[in-house]
């Protein structure tokens, strides 16, 4: 409904000009056909870049180098705790008990079995205390201050379109990236968290309880910033991982 009125909102600007209204009428059928993700998505410069980084390549052909997969993943591990309070504030803002489960069994994932295998790998690599305390990278610190905005922010839409980024991009990359026979845990395990039926269902649910809003265009332009902030806060992060900033 959202969209529909953003495009309706241009379109009554447009029609001062005939050819321009028709343009627009054109678009608004377009627009209409899609779901407030979808749309965020089209309009998304860096969706592309941030699905198809050579990381996420290099970590399926297990030629990633060690530092590398060190580097992004004490890093990642500085997430845990602003994702939290992230998923825990949309489930505490979701409208229904219905809409709250999913996420509140998607928090027990986040908190289990993925937390054991940061620790898992940490004692794999090799890396002592100091190693695993590293200060967070700029991009890192960017990012836990946008989901802690979010967080903050007392908007289910807000809440919701950053997290929408931040797996729907990942089952983006996990799906498509094909694993080689016979992959350490290290890297297999960080991919199978990604994929599969599971998690294709968490990202279903987080998107469709975003398209389920109905967002008028205030709301609307929010999420598409939070979305957007999102987005360059995963750009900016692959960047760190792949050695562009950051320290070990
Ligand atoms: C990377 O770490 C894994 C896990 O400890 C180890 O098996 C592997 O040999 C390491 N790779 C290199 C190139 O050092």
């Amino acid at each position: 409904m959202g969209r529909a009125f953003l495009a309706l909102a241009s379109l009554t600007i447009a029609s001062a000009q005939t050819t321009t209204a028709f343009l627009a009428l054109a678009s608004l059928t377009i627009a209409s056909a899609q779901t407030t993700t979808e749309w965020l998505v089209s309009e998304s410069p860096h969706w592309y870049a941030i699905t198809h980084d050579p990381f996420c390549d290099e970590l399926a052909a297990g030629t990633l180098p060690n530092a590398t997969l060190t580097r992004y993943l004490v890093q990642d591990h500085k997430f845990l705790d602003a994702f939290v309070v992230l998923l825990a504030s949309m489930i505490a803002h979701a409208p229904t008990l219905a809409d709250r489960v999913p996420g509140a069994q998607f928090l027990a994932l986040i908190t289990g079995k993925e937390n054991t295998y940061f620790e898992r790998s940490f004692d794999a690599l090799g890396l002592d205390a100091a190693a695993r305390a590293a200060p967070p990278a700029p991009a890192t610190s960017a990012f836990i201050g946008l989901m802690r905005r979010a967080a903050a922010s007392g908007e289910l839409h807000a809440m919701l379109a950053v997290l929408v980024v931040a797996e729907w991009s990942y089952l983006s990359w996990g799906e498509r990236v094909v694993p080689r026979d016979g992959l350490s845990f290290l890297h297999l395990e960080w991919i199978d968290l990604h994929r599969g039926e599971y998690f294709a269902g968490v990202v279903a649910y987080l998107r469709g309880m975003l398209d389920a809003l109905d967002l008028h265009a205030s709301e609307m332009a929010i999420a598409k910033s939070y979305f957007d902030d999102a987005v360059k806060c995963e750009k900016d992060f692959w960047d760190m991982a792949r050695g562009g900033e950051g320290e070990l």
